[in-house]
């Protein structure tokens, strides 16, 4: 009862409000200001054109459509026709353009650069041609692991593996080459990278992410922005980033795809949040918006995260572009409008600025419909048609609309393959290696089995050349599998293949070793949803059968995430996390169990043991405070375990202060590391914190700071990190306000600990 009036006067102010007024923060038309940048060269045109633009032109930049609907057979989704040459469907385009002046397309397969070269040029030029105010149209496509819809392109490993390298080089250098091979076709806005965290191994997306740690996720996906929306190389292009999911799209109750999220919000700010802060200051461009709910709220029609947390606080100024249908889904499958024009104004009302609609002009027939009856005003479409054209202008599309095919020799070059094949032997972990089982010395013959051994689909992994893509057929005739790969590798010996599980015993006879490749094969999006996280049965079963033999089994696993293999884990000799390494991958594979390659990835999430047991490094005291009653271990490994040929030990962790007495002041922390083995090797140095006490529970320890180095056998290197209160120690409440407390921190960086204290 008590609430009652607050609720009558809320209610009140709420009607108060024309939709398509802001609540709270700048004016729309202060907002719009704000977003102006110092070229006014760009902001005149913005202005001009605005001021030319009909109703009709401004919403159909507001509009995406997928390239299904202007070709001239679809080639676009699983088990599509692959004999299907992606030609442009002028009569298709012809009532899109004249009708609905279509501002921006998206999709595709992996075609040839000569194919992708004349769809784009023939898209583009009927548009110039039609245009009124010859405003180009901008090509949304996921190259997510490299040019992964490019036939012929260099493909990498997916994200997680590159967050297993803990190499700030190889998100740069994967941003580089998707720039160069893609520039040219007119791909020229990404829909990378994913600042989504991989906090459950249950969310079929994983592989998307740059794994668990916030930090990690912000510099890795921060480092792709920059370098790919700044990639000089492919002028005169430019490139816009899409930072996806915005936010919290990673880590649904169920772990099923676009299923309900339910988090604190301080949860939500601590974790959630920071990526995407990263990648607004990194300057991306874009954001595709989370396409579930969160707390229930769906997220498209949230002014709560679209405007209040994405404008208002981060800042944004870029485009906000929903994902595939998803005004759709806010009746369709949310529930919360009765149709889609209702669905429609709260999207927009809520901060959207594009819609991915992506079959039909509905949303042109209701966004001009909500015009007319007064329900959006035209200076808000102006602000979204603004960012737009913003982003259109700042990648120079309006003078270089057009393709070129003079520089296709740059699309997948061995330069391009090596830096890929380096990403993928950097990201391999080695999880376990029982009596330096490897490198594997002295071989006569190998058995090599296993459900993915021969296969190259579950190297790519999903968003390769097809959004699912089993077809065999389709990878390149130069890519190895696992077992091809070993075959080079040990030409010597005799590499033998057991196709099946009943196999393995005989001709396990006389082997000196079993290479046993297990894992998944390649899914997307909702194709990924499982509902056991245990490795499935058969391959278990098939893992124990290569046990049974005596000989020592070499475990390598191709998946897309941690499936748990805790059953078999202590019986094998070695265990290789291979994740979804990318084109390059099986070679990477046979050089590390060679020893051609000395490795050095680490784990970027905690591997689980037991499925009711999925917690990251970043846990709270108390999830594991029972342990006395839960006796087992609360990973199989942690997050940062990986092993080397060679030995490292971490000595002399020194501070520069012992006390922090101001938000800028800094304590700088050395450590040294020798290579005590007798190998060269590259070791990553992972700094973690503890706060001690706190208003709020705090994690157990969080990454903050990593670096990799190169270190000779016998050579000690040093490794810093500069802590600082304003960057390190402070946390959000559940009010997303700072909070900065005195008191203990713990420090921790290999097997060495040392303590510090904020004394303001
Ligand atoms: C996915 C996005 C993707 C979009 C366009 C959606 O279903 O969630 O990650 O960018 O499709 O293909």
């Amino acid at each position: 009862m008590r609430k009652l009036p607050v609720l009558v006067i809320l209610f009140a102010l709420m009607l108060s409000c024309t939709p398509s007024e802001k609540k709270d923060g700048l004016s729309i038309r202060d907002l719009r200001k704000s977003e102006q940048t110092e070229n006014t060269a760009i902001e005149q045109k913005i202005d001009e054109l605005l001021s030319q633009m009909t109703l009709e032109e401004k919403i159909g930049q507001m509009t995406q459509i997928n390239n299904s609907q202007i070709v001239t057979e679809s080639s676009w989704g699983a088990g599509a026709d692959l004999s299907i040459v992606t030609k442009v469907d002028t009569a298709k385009l012809g009532n899109l353009l004249r009708k609905y002046h279509i501002g921006s397309f998206l999709n595709g397969i992996a075609e040839t650069p000569e194919v992708w070269y004349q769809f784009y040029k023939d898209l583009q030029e009927y548009n110039l041609q039609v245009s009124r105010l010859k405003i180009p149209i901008i090509y949304g496509v996921d190259q997510m692991h490299g040019p992964n819809y490019l036939a012929g392109g260099t493909i990498f490993p997916h994200a997680i593996n590159t967050a297993c390298t803990f190499n700030n080089e190889f998100p740069a250098n994967m941003a580089h080459v998707t720039a160069n091979e893609v520039a040219d076709i007119g791909h020229l806005w990404i829909f990378a990278p994913v600042f989504d965290l991989g906090r459950t191994p249950l969310w079929g997306r994983f592989y998307e992410t740059l794994g668990e740690s916030p930090y990690q996720a912000a510099t890795m996906g921060s480092i792709f922005t920059k370098a790919l929306q700044s990639d000089t190389t492919i002028a005169p292009y430019k490139i816009a980033a899409s930072a996806k999911h915005f936010f919290a799209y990673s880590d649904p109750k169920s772990g099923w795809d676009r299923t309900p999220t339910d988090l604190s919000t301080q949860t939500l700010y601590e974790l959630h949040l920071p990526p995407f802060r990263a990648a607004v200051e990194a300057g991306i461009e874009s954001v595709m918006i989370n396409s579930g709910e969160i707390n229930g709220e769906p997220v498209h029609a949230s002014y709560w995260i679209l405007t209040d947390i994405l404008r208002n606080e981060l800042k944004f100024k870029g485009v906000a572009v929903t994902d595939w249908e998803d005004i759709i889904r806010l009746y369709r499958n949310h529930r919360v409008a009765a149709d889609e024009r209702e669905a429609t104004l709260m999207a927009i009302n809520a901060g959207i600025d594009m819609a991915m609609t992506p079959y039909t002009t509905d949303f042109c027939e209701h966004m001009l419909a909500l015009v007319r009856e007064g329900k959006i005003s035209e200076e808000r479409i102006d602000l979204s048609v603004a960012r737009i054209l913003r982003m259109k202008l700042k990648i120079g599309l309006f003078e270089n609309p057009l393709p070129r095919n003079d520089r296709f020799d740059r699309i997948g070059t061995s330069e391009h393959k090596q830096l890929a094949l380096e990403a993928a032997r950097e990201s391999l972990v080695l999880m376990r290696n029982e009596n330096n089982t490897l490198p594997l010395t002295n071989i006569k013959k190998l058995l090599v089995t296993g459900p993915v051994a021969n296969l190259k689909a579950p190297l790519g992994g999903g968003w390769t050349l097809r959004w699912i893509n089993h077809d065999e057929s389709l990878y390149p005739q130069s890519m190895l599998t696992p077992f091809e790969a070993l075959q080079k590798e040990f030409s010597e010996s005799a590499i033998v293949l057991a196709e099946t599980e009943a196999d393995v015993k005989a001709k396990a006879q006389g082997a000196d070793a079993i290479v046993v490749l297990a894992g998944e094969n390649s899914y997307a999006e909702g194709f990924g949803s499982i509902d056991d996280i245990n490795l499935p049965a058969e391959q278990t079963k098939w893992i124990q059968t290569a046990i049974s033999t005596g000989k020592p089994v070499i475990l390598v696993l191709i998946s897309g995430r941690p499936r748990i293999i805790t059953d078999v884990y202590e019986k094998t000799s070695a265990v290789i996390f291979a994740g979804w390494p990318g084109f390059e991958g099986a070679q990477a594979i046979a050089e590390v169990i060679k020893g051609k390659i000395n490795p050095s990835g680490k784990l970027a999430f905690n591997y689980p043991y037991k499925p009711n047991r999925l917690l990251p490094h970043n846990h709270k005291p108390t999830e594991v405070l029972l342990a006395h009653e839960i006796p087992n271990p609360v990973a199989l490994a942690h997050f940062g375990e990986g092993l080397s040929y060679t030995t490292y030990t971490y000595s002399s962790l020194t501070l520069s202060d012992s006390i922090l007495r101001a938000d800028e002041a800094e304590i700088k922390a050395t450590v040294t590391v020798t290579n005590t083995g007798n190998r060269e090797g590259k070791e990553a140095v992972l700094w973690f914190l503890f706060d001690e006490v706190a208003s709020l529970t705090r994690p157990v320890r969080e990454l903050k700071f990593y670096e990799k180095k190169s270190i000779r056998p016998g050579e000690s290197v040093q490794y810093s990190f500069t802590i600082k209160p304003s960057e390190h120690l402070w946390f959000p409440d559940k009010d997303n306000n700072r909070v900065l407390e005195n008191g203990y921190f713990t420090l921790s960086v290999g097997n060495l600990k040392t303590r510090f204290r904020l004394e303001k």
